[in-house]
Formats: C-alpha cells, sequence, structure tokens
C-alpha cells in the first residue's frame, strides 16, 4: 500500500534534535517546576490517540456529538465559503478524521477542487486515517504530515500558494493556554495568505456539572488517558513511575474557565527516570498537571480573533449551544 503521509523529521524542521531528546527534555523541565507539570501534547502516542477516540464516543463527552451536528447542519455554508478555487483543506490535529468525513463527502459530492492535508502527531493514528480515507473516497487527494502543530505550520507556509481552510476542530485550541493560544493564532496567520479561512473549534461556558462529567468519565477512559502519560514515560525513557501509586484529578477552575487535570502522587515517593540520568522526588498529594481544557465565552472568541489578525465570518452552534465552529479570514490589509 502506497504511504499517503510523511512524518516531518529534523531535516525538514532544521533543528538537531531527535523527537525522544525533546521529550526528555521536556520532562525534565517540566517535573523541576513547581507545581510539576506535562505538557498534553504526550498523550497522543499511538495508545493515547485510542484512548482519546474513546473518550469521544463517551456519552459524557458531549463535545464531539456536539461538532458532528454543526458540520452536518453548516456543511453547505461552510463549502459556500470555498467553491470558486482549488484549495488545501488542511486539518490540525486530525485523529481518527470522522468529522472531517462529513465535509470531505459533502465537497466531493459537491465537485469542489480540494486536497486535503491532515495533520497529527500520532503515526499510527495518520496509518489508519489515511488508509481508511483511501478506502472509502477512492478519488480524494490527499498528503498527510505526521507533526505537532507549530512544525507543521512552519513547514506549511513555504509549500504552497493554493487558497487554504484549515480546520482546528474539537477545541484542540481549548488545550493552550491564553497566551499560547494567541502565539499559535498569529503563527498560523503568519503562515496563511490573505483570505485564507480557518474553522477552530471553542467548547463553550456552560454548567459546571457538565463540564465536570466530560472529564470524569463514568467508565474511567479519561484516567487511563492521563495515566498512559507516565506509562509512556516508562518505555520511552525508561522511567519507574509506579502506576498504583498516582491518582487522576480534573476540577474546573471557575476563575481561569478550564477544566485542569493533574496526576497525584498518593504517597511521598521517588521516581527514576534513566535516560534523564535523575531522580524525581514527589511530596504526599503532590500533583503533577497533565493538560489545560479551556472553556470560551463569545466574547472572548471575538477578542482572540480580533488580536490575531482575523475578521469572523460566521458562528455556527449546535442545539443546545454547547458548541460553536467558528469561521475566521485571514486579514493582511486592515
Ligand atoms: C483534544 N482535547 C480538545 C480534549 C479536551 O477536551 O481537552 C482532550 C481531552 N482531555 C480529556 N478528555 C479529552
Amino acid at each position: 500500500m502506497t504511504v499517503a503521509y510523511k512524518v516531518l523529521d529534523q531535516k525538514d524542521l532544521g533543528t538537531s534534535l531527535e523527537t525522544k531528546e525533546v521529550f526528555a527534555l521536556d520532562v525534565l523541565h517540566g517535573l523541576s517546576q513547581t507545581p510539576k507539570t506535562i505538557s498534553s501534547k504526550y498523550f497522543y502516542d499511538d495508545k493515547g490517540s485510542k484512548y482519546f477516540q474513546r473518550i469521544t464516543e463517551l456519552e459524557e463527552y458531549y463535545l464531539t456529538r456536539c461538532e458532528y451536528e454543526i458540520l452536518n447542519t453548516y456543511k453547505n455554508v461552510i463549502s459556500d465559503y470555498m467553491n470558486t478555487c482549488e484549495f488545501n483543506l488542511i486539518e490540525l490535529g486530525a485523529g481518527d478524521g470522522k468529522k472531517t468525513n462529513i465535509l470531505i463527502e459533502h465537497f466531493l459530492q459537491n465537485n469542489l477542487r480540494f486536497n486535503y492535508v491532515p495533520i497529527d502527531i500520532s503515526e499510527a493514528a495518520m496509518s489508519w486515517l489515511t488508509n481508511s480515507l483511501k478506502q472509502k473516497f477512492p478519488k480524494l487527494s490527499m498528503y498527510g504530515l505526521v507533526s505537532e502543530y507549530f512544525n507543521a505550520i512552519k513547514w506549511l507556509g513555504k509549500s504552497s500558494n493554493k487558497r487554504n481552510l484549515v480546520l482546528f476542530l474539537g477545541s484542540n485550541i481549548g488545550n493552550f493556554s491564553k497566551g499560547n493560544s494567541k502565539v499559535f493564532l498569529r503563527s498560523l496567520w503568519n503562515s496563511l495568505n490573505d483570505g485564507d479561512y480557518v474553522l477552530i473549534g471553542f467548547d463553550l461556558k456552560k454548567d459546571i456539572n457538565l463540564l465536570l462529567n466530560a472529564y470524569n468519565d463514568s467508565e474511567g477512559i479519561t484516567k487511563e488517558f492521563n495515566i498512559n502519560l507516565l506509562k509512556r514515560i516508562n518505555q520511552e525513557l525508561k522511567g519507574n513511575f509506579d502506576i498504583s501509586k498516582f491518582q487522576f484529578f480534573a476540577n474546573y477552575n471557575v476563575s481561569s474557565g478550564a477544566i485542569e487535570s493533574y496526576l497525584l502522587s498518593t504517597e511521598k515517593q521517588q521516581v527514576l527516570i534513566e535516560h534523564i540520568g535523575q531522580v524525581f522526588s514527589f511530596k504526599a498529594w503532590e500533583p503533577i498537571h497533565t493538560e489545560y481544557s479551556y472553556k470560551y465565552l463569545q466574547l472572548d472568541i471575538e477578542s482572540l480573533a480580533n488580536e490575531t489578525g482575523f475578521l469572523i465570518e460566521n458562528q455556527f452552534y449546535d442545539s443546545k449551544k454547547y458548541f460553536t465552529d467558528s469561521i475566521w479570514k485571514v486579514c493582511k490589509h486592515a
């Protein structure tokens, strides 16, 4: 079977560090901070991507169903923005691509001319996605990139002069701190051309119980998703985390407007990570922060677009108004 994706490596990125070294440095940096922290981008190894896929199928995790509803309801309106010329449909954090299937199918049925560029950090997820899309849509022109967002954006900036529609769905933006979401969107703006579009999924502020249930699911998949981070460190960096001595905890911070996720050390303990060559000491009940999932108000979305050089063209909601996909235009001459 032909490979329909590329793994961005050091040569493409002009950096000299191996992925594993970057992981080790990030873990060293994160576990040396107070509070200790590990970036949520490391959730998504092959196992983590599968856990996340299971999360999206959970009853309590309303976000995915809301976005399905939005894309199904507004696929016509979205395709109207792109029906004048050939374009790249670029998806950041494509995952299993199930939501994007809705747009791809609709665009193909309406004879839109486009090239699909899924981008994901997990090679296993990319391999699965590109193979399944090839089977479902044999005529789809597609070339995926295995990379994290910032590197992919850098690469894309140099690579095409076609019109672009960038999808950043699923509330992935919510995993950036407020500061980093601005840096990210401005970098994206820099690598795009005037008149390009981005479609961004934002999870909206709502009843706190709904939020808490979504991140404390009854099947414990979100817990496994978090614990997998420690397993990954054990495997890839020769750590000796005793998984049974860590407890998952997710709470909503009403001041910052984010679900904050942690792994708590249930007792005083020391953990050796051989590949880093360091022992890390944990006090009893000391947290490792693992993830922010920011929730938005309409007002926050407007400020974010304004501050990063985009014009909001349209805003689509699900029937419960839990979630929104917002379509923004790149504006370089304001
Ligand atoms: C990928 N991201 C938007 C998810 C979220 O809701 O923050 C990741 C996730 N974490 C726990 N459950 C799902």
